[in-house]
């Protein structure tokens, strides 16, 4: 628990650096990241490329997953999160083009879309730390109340407490936020512990392979509760994490006021 936004999002980069540079990745056996986007990991993205421009982090040997993407807006659209990650992050970076990997939102067959980004995770042998966020209902990624926990990447209905959520970033125009987006699994994020069996060598790393979440702000508050004080349960899809096991979840001190 840090005091603010900025405490948890500092905190958060602070450690991300830590782990990829106690890693020392190269090109042969790169550091696997995993990526959010929304307003919460906005901090985290600012402190990462702070540091990075003061010489402290490279990003040239990370191979990056986004964790979602909005189905059927063009990729150059301002509030795609493929947009998104290049405005907040991958501009800003030495991260090579040809290691960052977003789901593709607009392809022709979007189920192999998501079969296709499920085997590239498996084939660099899985993630090594993933960083999330929650939206208000508990939902990591886009796997809304009621996604079965052992889910895949897959193609989503958007719940409407998440259009209606989303809809600050499409000028409070409900009408025009994505009705379907893609998005990763609850069982993708929770296996991001056991892939390493893909690549026998990474064993070694095995127990280290994390799952990291920011939650900020009261609106966020109720949502935590449910996931850490309650049951696992795919209505708080968040609470999935209680049975992964390295999970770490940053907050700040409006987001636990109903712990
Ligand atoms: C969307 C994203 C989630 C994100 C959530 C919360 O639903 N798919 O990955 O965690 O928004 O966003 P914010 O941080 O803006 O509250």
């Amino acid at each position: 628990i840090r005091d603010d936004a900025q405490a948890a999002s500092r905190y958060i980069a602070d450690y991300i650096i830590e782990r990829i540079n106690a890693f020392h990745p190269t090109p042969e056996r790169p550091f696997v990241l995993g990526l959010p986007t929304g307003s919460s990991p906005v901090l985290v993205y600012q402190h990462l490329v702070q540091r990075h421009k003061a010489g402290q982090i490279s990003f040239r040997n990370v191979v990056t997953f986004n964790m979602d993407e909005y189905v059927g807006i063009p990729r150059d659209h301002p509030e795609s999160y493929h947009s998104f990650m290049y405005k907040h992050f991958f501009s800003h970076v030495d991260v090579s083009p040809d290691n960052i990997n977003i789901l593709n939102g607009n392809a022709p067959d979007l189920e192999a879309e998501c079969q296709r980004y499920e085997d590239k995770i498996q084939r660099v042998g899985g993630i090594e730390l993933f960083l999330g966020g929650i939206g208000p209902d508990g939902h990591i990624a886009f796997n809304e109340p009621g996604s079965s926990l052992r889910s895949r990447t897959r193609v989503k209905t958007l719940a409407y407490d998440t259009i209606l959520a989303n809809s600050r970033f499409f000028g409070n125009n409900l009408d025009q936020v994505p009705r379907m987006a893609l998005t990763v699994g609850i069982q993708t994020v929770l296996d991001v512990s056991y892939t390493a069996t893909y690549l026998p060598h990474k064993t070694s790393h095995f127990q280290a392979r994390e799952v990291v979440i920011i939650i900020t702000g009261p609106h966020k508050a109720l949502a935590l509760q449910r996931c850490i004080e309650g049951a696992v349960n795919h209505m708080w899809t968040l609470s999935c994490l209680q049975m992964h096991p390295h999970p770490m979840i940053v907050v700040d001190e409006d987001a636990t006021l109903e712990l």
